[in-house]
Order: structure tokens, then sequence, then C-alpha cells
């Protein structure tokens, strides 16, 4: 197979262990990102584990003409399109920073790539976009209905792609509807490391585990859940990026627009996290239980039978080999990439 793959974002987090599962299943990943929120050193890591690198080119998604030169100059056929903001906060602060570059800059790709008469996109969504008031387990067909400009500009681009399939029959487009992403390529080579900081809390709670916080302010023990903290499903990178090439595989043989959560369908609440990441990393982890955070939903799991059933994906990784090579990541780049 020596087909290119553009992958826009490809030097970040989940970009980076997709590039890798790509080059592993033989395709050839092209990088465009601008490192505003990575590093060059995600590249050498994957070298270090696959024994080359992709290639590379640094610039932005929305510059047309540098998208346009990628697809004169490489036989691509397809996208994988991954860069984007994701800080559900800054998004709140400075909403339209958000609809400028995620929505801006994936309006500016589709045009470019409709332009060069390339027509499969695998386009990375979130589970944000469900409306927190539905019923959990999350099917594709839930109501939708996001309650931070984040989530909207997800949706925002989805009923773009929507637009475009029922526009042209020849699109092939995939929405990933991610959960929440955790782990680490079990080497330590590449992992989470954003350059602003962090939010979420699998990153929180290992760099508390390694002594750069005192205490993990958990944000609220009184939801309706067993133990009154908030449940999400976390899934491992890795299965993640597996994702990716089965809905390209699937694309590669369906037209149209087709929608798949990646989840595991289990969900775990932060006091459980906790314990996890207690147990396997030996550290007896500080907590304190503060005031809920404004927009968080008390439960937020997929059904992920329809990637299941379509993709013959089946998440493989339990809950303790997230935490553990999460913590793996953090000990070998206690600071990150370097
Ligand atoms: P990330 O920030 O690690 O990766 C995004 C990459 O895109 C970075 O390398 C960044 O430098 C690059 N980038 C940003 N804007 C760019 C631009 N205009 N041009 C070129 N490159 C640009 O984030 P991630 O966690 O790997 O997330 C990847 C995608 O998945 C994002 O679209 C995100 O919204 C989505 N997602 C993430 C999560 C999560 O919790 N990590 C959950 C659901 C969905
Ligand atoms: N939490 C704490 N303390 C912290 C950080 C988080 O208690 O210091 C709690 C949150 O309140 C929430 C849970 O941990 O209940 C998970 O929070 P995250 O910020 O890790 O994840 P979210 O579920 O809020 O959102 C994440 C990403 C989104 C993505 C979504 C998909 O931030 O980009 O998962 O479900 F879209």
């Amino acid at each position: 197979m020596s087909d290119y793959v553009l992958v826009t974002g490809g030097a970040g987090y989940i970009g980076s262990h997709s590039v890798l599962a790509l080059m592993e299943a033989g395709y050839n990943p092209i990088v465009l990102d601008n490192f505003s929120n990575s590093s060059k050193e995600s590249i050498t890591g994957i070298g270090k584990i696959y024994g080359n690198t992709p290639i590379v080119i640094e610039g932005d998604v929305g510059n047309s003409s540098l998208v346009m030169d990628i697809f004169s100059n490489y036989d691509v056929n397809s996208v994988l399109h991954f860069s984007g903001l994701k800080s559900v906060e800054e998004s709140m602060a400075d909403p339209l920073k958000y609809y400028i570059e995620n929505v801006g800059s994936s309006l500016s790709l589709l045009r470019t790539m409709q332009a060069a008469s390339i027509h499969t996109i695998i386009f990375s969504s979130s589970a944000t976009v469900y409306d927190p008031e539905s019923q959990v387990p999350y099917t594709e067909n839930s109501p939708t209905n996001p309650i931070n400009p984040y989530g909207h500009t997800k949706l925002c681009i989805e009923q773009i792609l929507q637009g475009l399939v029922s526009s042209n029959p020849k699109w092939r487009v995939g929405i990933l509807r991610y959960f929440n992403p955790v782990g680490a390529h079990p080497s330590g080579h590449i992992g989470e490391d954003p350059k602003q900081t962090p939010n979420n809390l699998m990153p929180l709670l290992m760099q508390t585990a390694i002594g750069r916080k005192e205490k993990l302010l958990i944000f609220g023990d009184d939801y309706d859940t067993p133990d009154g903290t908030c449940i999400r499903d976390y899934i491992h990178v890795l299965d993640l990026a597996r994702g990716h090439l089965s809905a390209l595989s699937y694309l590669e043989r369906h037209q149209g627009l087709h929608i798949w959560n990646l989840g595991t369908g289990t969900g775990t609440s932060i006091k459980e996290l906790v314990d996890k990441v207690r147990e396997v990393t030996g550290v007896e982890i500080k907590t304190e239980i503060t005031s809920r955070r404004l927009g968080d939903s008390s439960k937020a799991v997929a059904d992920p039978e329809k990637a299941k059933s379509e993709l013959s994906w089946h998440p493989e990784y339990s809950i303790g080999n997230m935490c553990a090579d999460h913590w793996n990541w953090q000990r070998q780049n206690p600071d990150g990439y370097q």
C-alpha cells in the first residue's frame, strides 16, 4: 500500500498515535501541523518506535495554497483531520477564536480537498456534541445539544460535512465521536503533552502522582452517581488510533457519511479512577472535594456497538492498562517532551 494520507494535527496527542498506527499498517502519512499545541519531539518519538519518521510539513491547515501544494506534490487519497483547538474552558472565554480556528480552517481544508478531487475524510468529533441531559449510554442517534462553543464547533463541522455528502455522492466521510482519550504508547516515546496548562482529569492526576501538583481537586461529589462523582468513558489512545484505521478501511468500501462513537461502553467515576491510579502508581494521591465545574454532565458513556459491528473494532485496553501506560509516559517524561 503506498497511499498518502494527509494527517492534520498529526504531531498532537491522538494524531501522533494514529500516525504511528498508519505507518505500522503500511500507509504513508503526511503530517501537517503548526505545532501550536505540540512538539517536534512527538515525531522523533514515532521514529524511535517505528524506525522511520513520517513526512512532516510545518504549517497551518487554513493555508489553502500550502494544502494545495501538498495535494499537487503527493498522491493523497484521504485526510485524517485532527487539528483544532480543544479546551472547553478556553472556548467559553474566547468563542470567536474557536469558531475561526476550528470551523474556519475546516472549511478551508474541505474547499481545497474539493478542488483537488479528494473526497475521503475522517473527522475528530467529540462526545461533547451530545445533549448532557439525555440518557447514557449515548448511541449515535442520541440527541445532540452541545453546551459550550467547543462542542458547537464540532457539531457545526459535522453538519458542514453532512451538507457536502448531500451535495456530491463522491464524498466518503467518517465522523468519530471520541469519549475520554487517555493513556500513551507503552514505550513511553509518545504521549500527551499539551503546551497549555492541562485541565483534563488524567494529566492532572498524573501530575499529582509525580509531585508537580500537591493535590487533585475533585469537582463535586454530589452528582446522581453511586459515589457522587462524575462518570466518564475513558478509552486508551491506542484503541482510538486503531479505530481510525478501521474507519479508513470502511470508507474505502462505502460512500456517504458515517458516524461512530469511539468509547469502551464502561463508565468510571472520578473516585474510581483516583483509586486505580493509586493502585498502579503506588502513590498516595491527595484529593480535595470542591464545587462542581460549570458545564459538566454527571455521566458520559458511549454505546460503541455500531463501531463494533460495522468496523469490527473492539477496544482492547482496560482502565488499568490506560493508567499504567499514562503513568509510564509521565515517569519517563516528567516535564513532557523536552
Ligand atoms: P492536540 O492539541 O494534542 O492535537 C491537535 C494538533 O493540531 C496539535 O499538534 C496542534 O499543534 C495542531 N494544530 C492546531 N491548530 C492547527 C492549525 N490551524 N494548523 C495546523 N495544525 C494545527 O489534541 P488531541 O487531544 O490530539 O485532539 C485531536 C482532535 O481530537 C482535536 O480535534 C480534538 O478536538 C479532538 N478530541 C480530543 C479529545 C481529547 O480529550 N483529547 C476528545 C474529543 C475530541
Ligand atoms: N475533573 C476534576 N478535577 C480536575 C479535572 C477534571 O474533578 O482537576 C473532573 C471533571 O469535572 C469531569 C471529569 O473529571 O467530571 C472529566 O473531566 P475532563 O476535563 O478530563 O473531561 P471532560 O469529560 O470534561 O471532557 C473531555 C475533553 C473534551 C472532550 C470530552 C469528550 O476535555 O475535549 O472529554 O467526552 F470533548
